[in-house]
């Protein structure tokens, strides 16, 4: 039978660009069920136990020779990485057995037998010693946006917002922020000192289009040039186009509440993928429309400062047509593109599980939240609470899935909250709790909204995983769990691709201005002097072993053993 043509824009033809439907018979009632323990046992025994072969002691570590960094140079004069194993391929099994075969008959080997075999094996258990490995061509990075890092981005919406009183914590401002318009080179060799091998950074519309239709070369030759600077490195560069932030000119004309705007974002993204497109062929649309729009539009702690719920899903609906508009733009310059978008998802569950109404609005939470955008995505539909009507025009717009993981939400029911859908947001009595009201220290959550991405049939990248924490007391063992998660996750064959940690380096974080950090290097913004924390070395350890090992366990978050390596 001929292939019939796919014709996107017809709304009496739904399109199979996706060959099937994952969302098809999807239960959403995932929310009632008991999801068990999760947590894998790693091993369940030690095959190598009381064997002395050498290399088995080693870590195992096929990345490409370039990728074989010296740690001792990640911040110098200021922390010492443990050094990398040296990677040697193993020898084949057969040879390594064959190297330490006792040149003696084997029954010369033989202990005495004082002790019934079972003691003999109890009184030798090592402990465990499982390392959780990564798929070789997995991609670790960190993860930033313009206007946090760059500095002075004095043409955008941001920039306006803060300068008034009462919008930043303190009384922030961006200022230099990271100083990344200058020098993001800096930082770049620290990444890759660190041994990553990827970066997600934005491009700023307001530098690249300070006014309607006048594109500012200079800037685009600016990004073209950290993006070559990031490939000479050894790093993937993934491109964000929309960070949150918009031109004020942009701005003045009603912004993403402008139907207009879906227009003028897909000029501006071919002009960028013209330009850029030589160093870059992975691209992420959008930022989290639901956050803009949740944050701008609804909660107003962010421009524009709205308070409107029928506003914030108009919203929504226009950020994802832009979504849609610039994938269709980049993959007629660029056909082999790779363009997704980052969602943020939150994991909304009932605060009483036996609460019907708790339950119901957990639900209604997810479905507006997490679900919806999903949903017109792979059916061409909208739902309410965001819309109702068709968006065929979003199906098959996704090459990848981007999937920005930080908390978990437990919800009850309140009549009086109408704005949050007759809900309140609290927290599991005895959850660890994030800096600054950040939410619930809550790893499993990850392997949950993995797990359901899945279903998409696309690749998956963790665009964003990391946590406020100025003291670094929590996210040495933050970062252990949530990857051993994302691990469990990928032995089940989620196409998880890469993990983009928030963020390198301490940046201006929107509404809380500077109070909260989530940098694995610490930043003065004043001196703009750098200094690692000791999550950096974790971190570095785990990108070069391209895996957990129970060193690094041992070393950085040793209370983790029972849960991560169980005897
Ligand atoms: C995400 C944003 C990112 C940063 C982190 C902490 O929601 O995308 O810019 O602020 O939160």
């Amino acid at each position: 039978m001929a292939k019939r043509e796919q014709n996107l824009d017809d709304a009496q033809e739904p399109d199979k660009m996706l060959g099937h439907d994952p969302f098809e018979g999807l239960d959403l009632e995932w929310l009632d069920r008991e999801e068990g323990e999760l947590s894998i046992e790693v091993l369940g025994h030690d095959p190598f136990a009381g064997m002395e072969v050498e290399w088995i002691g080693q870590e195992r570590h096929e990345r490409p020779p370039e990728l074989k960094r010296d740690v001792s140079e990640i911040a110098p004069a200021q922390i010492e990485i443990e050094p990398a194993p040296e990677i040697t391929e193993p020898p084949a099994p057969e040879q390594a057995i064959a190297a330490v075969a006792p040149s003696v008959p084997p029954q010369a080997l033989e202990p005495p037998r004082t002790e019934r075999p079972a003691d003999v094996v109890l009184a030798r258990k090592p402990l465990p010693e499982a390392t959780f490995h990564f798929p070789t061509d997995f991609k670790w990075g960190i993860a930033t946006a313009a206007h946090q890092v760059e500095g002075k981005n004095t043409h955008n919406d941001w920039w306006t917002w803060e300068q008034i009183d009462g919008h930043i914590k303190n009384g922030h401002t961006s200022g230099l922020a990271c100083d990344w318009w200058k020098n993001a080179e800096a930082d770049f060799d620290r990444a890759v000192r660190m041994g990553l091998n990827a970066l997600r950074l934005s491009v700023e519309w307001s530098r690249i289009e300070p006014r309607p239709g006048e594109f500012d070369d200079s800037a685009l030759e600016r990004y073209s040039h950290m993006l070559r600077g990031l490939r000479e490195r050894g790093i993937e560069p993934m491109v964000t186009l929309h960070h949150f932030t918009n031109p004020r000119w942009l701005a003045e004309e009603g912004g993403w509440e402008n139907p207009e705007t879906i227009k003028l974002f897909a000029r501006f993204v071919h002009r960028v993928v013209e330009v850029l497109g030589q160093q870059c062929d992975l691209w992420c649309t959008i930022n989290e429309p639901n956050v803009y729009s949740y944050l701008g539009y609804l909660e107003g702690i962010f421009p524009p400062g709205q308070s409107s719920l029928r506003t914030a899903t108009r919203v929504v609906r226009h950020l994802m047509a832009g979504h849609a508009a610039a994938y269709r733009e980049i993959h007629t310059i660029q056909p082999r593109a790779r363009v997704g978008f980052a969602h943020n998802m939150i994991v909304f569950d009932p605060a009483n599980a036996r609460s019907p109404m708790d339950r119901r609005v957990a639900r209604l939470a997810d479905r507006a939240y997490n679900q919806a955008i999903l949903t017109a995505l792979t059916k061409g539909r909208w739902t309410l609470p965001v819309g109702l009507g068709l968006a065929w025009k979003l199906r098959g717009t996704l090459d990848w899935i981007g999937l920005n993981y930080y908390t978990r939400d437990l919800v009850a029911f309140d009549p009086t909250q109408r704005q949050t859908l007759f809900s309140r947001r609290l927290h599991a009595d005895d959850a660890e709790l994030l800096d600054g009201g950040y939410g619930e220290f809550y790893p499993k959550g990850l392997f949950r909204c993995l797990q359901r991405l899945a279903r998409l049939g696309l690749p998956i990248y963790v665009t964003e995983n990391g946590i406020p924490d100025n003291d670094d007391d929590q996210r040495p063992r933050y970062l252990l769990t949530h990857l051993h998660q994302m691990w469990h996750a990928i032995q089940l064959c989620y196409p998880v691709m890469g993990y983009y940690h928030w963020t390198l380096v301490d940046n201006f974080e929107w509404a809380e201005g500077w109070t909260l950090r989530f940098g694995l290097i610490e930043l003065d913004p004043k001196s703009q002097a750098r200094t690692p924390r000791r999550s950096a070395e974790l971190y570095a350890n785990i990108a070069q072993a391209n895996a957990i090992t129970p060193q690094s366990i041992d070393s950085y978050a040793p209370e983790l053993r029972a849960e991560l390596l169980p005897e």
